[in-house]
């Protein structure tokens, strides 16, 4: 794996999160894979989970790891060619990945889109320049688009924990105050339309009228804007709020309750319920369904630590 960015990346899903829960049983099976190895994360917006749960899975193989916030400590990046640097970027990323490359063996990048420009945002302009410009095996630590790590960390977490063959997998928009990126929902949903092809689970979407995401990570979801209606017979009910793609980054007035809560919960067949996190309590999700049975919030940050490790192992295995 040199590359690791989208589902399509991952040729056999239930391959690597079989391999993901032997590191899980064995987390220091693997630990000279890494030895003499360096890892850089680069990090143009905040973190906890993708930070720390990437820096423990790389120390687990035995890796070096650098942590580096552009955000904060970084010279700001022009990205645009052509331009005459005059204004208030410094450092082109041609030159910034390149030197980053030449430190590391393997580097993460998370970049979070504008939410202006859906065109820019979604032709990835930025990642594609890191990846083509450092010249080492890149992880996305959350894209414009998608955030693969989080995804694949569900699935674990929904093969884990599932009761039957093939759950019912409902991805619940929620609601918030503020304009959030569509990446976890568009990442989320991709990787349950290929388990869906795959046969592990039955995929529904449900949103109020104006959120449809992006067709293009979709296909084969039963999309429904009824809540209660997609909750019926629920086994994993994924909440997670994400602004308008069609007017891009608008947040339209919601009327109706989408907040799932106990008396939601019922509608269920008793769902385990999950969300990427951060979480703000009592307006995205009930405190009441966090801090209950059905709650798998902790259990699936904790699991970032195996997808993380699956992905670095299978990129080591590929420099050696
Ligand atoms: N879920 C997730 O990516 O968490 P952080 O933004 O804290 O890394």
């Amino acid at each position: 794996m040199n590359t690791f960015f989208s589902v399509s990346d991952v040729e056999n899903l239930n391959a690597i999160v079989n391999d993901a829960l032997a590191l899980k049983a064995d987390p220091y099976s693997l630990s000279d894979l890494g030895k003499n190895k360096t890892l850089g994360l680069v990090f143009l917006n905040p973190s906890l989970r993708t930070r720390l749960s990437t820096q423990k899975a790389a120390m687990n193989l035995g890796m070096n790891v650098m942590v580096m916030n552009m955000d904060k400590d970084g010279w700001a990046l022009e990205t645009q060619d052509g331009v005459v640097m005059n204004g208030t970027t410094v450092e082109h990323i041609r030159e910034a990945a390149a030197v980053m490359g030449e430190y590391c063996d393997i580097l993460g990048l998370r970049s979070f889109p504008g939410l202006k420009d859906r065109d820019l945002d979604y032709s990835e302009d930025l990642f594609n320049k890191f990846i083509d410009y450092c010249g080492v095996p890149v992880v996305s630590l959350e894209s414009a688009t998608r955030h693969p790590l989080q995804s694949l960390t569900d699935l674990i977490t929904i093969t884990e924990h599932k009761q039957v063959a093939k759950p019912k997998v409902v991805l619940a928009w929620a609601p918030h105050i503020k304009a959030l990126p569509q990446a976890v929902p568009n990442s989320f949903s991709e990787w349950m339309c290929k388990a869906q092809e795959e046969g592990l689970v039955d995929f529904t979407i449900a949103h109020p009228v104006g959120y449809d995401l992006c067709d293009d990570f979709t296909k084969g979801a039963t999309i429904v804007n009824d809540l209660d209606a997609a909750l019926a017979g629920a086994d994993f009910v994924y909440v997670k709020n994400w602004s308008s793609y069609r007017d891009y980054g608008k947040v339209y007035p919601v009327i109706q309750n989408w907040m799932i809560d106990s008396a939601k919960l019922t509608k269920t067949n008793d769902a385990k319920v999950m969300h990427c996190l951060p979480v703000r309590r009592d307006l995205e999700l009930a405190a009441e369904v966090l801090d209950g049975p059905n709650s798998l919030v902790v259990k699936e940050a904790s699991n970032r630590v195996w997808a993380a490790q699956v992905v670095l192992k299978r990129m080591l295995e590929k420099l050696k």
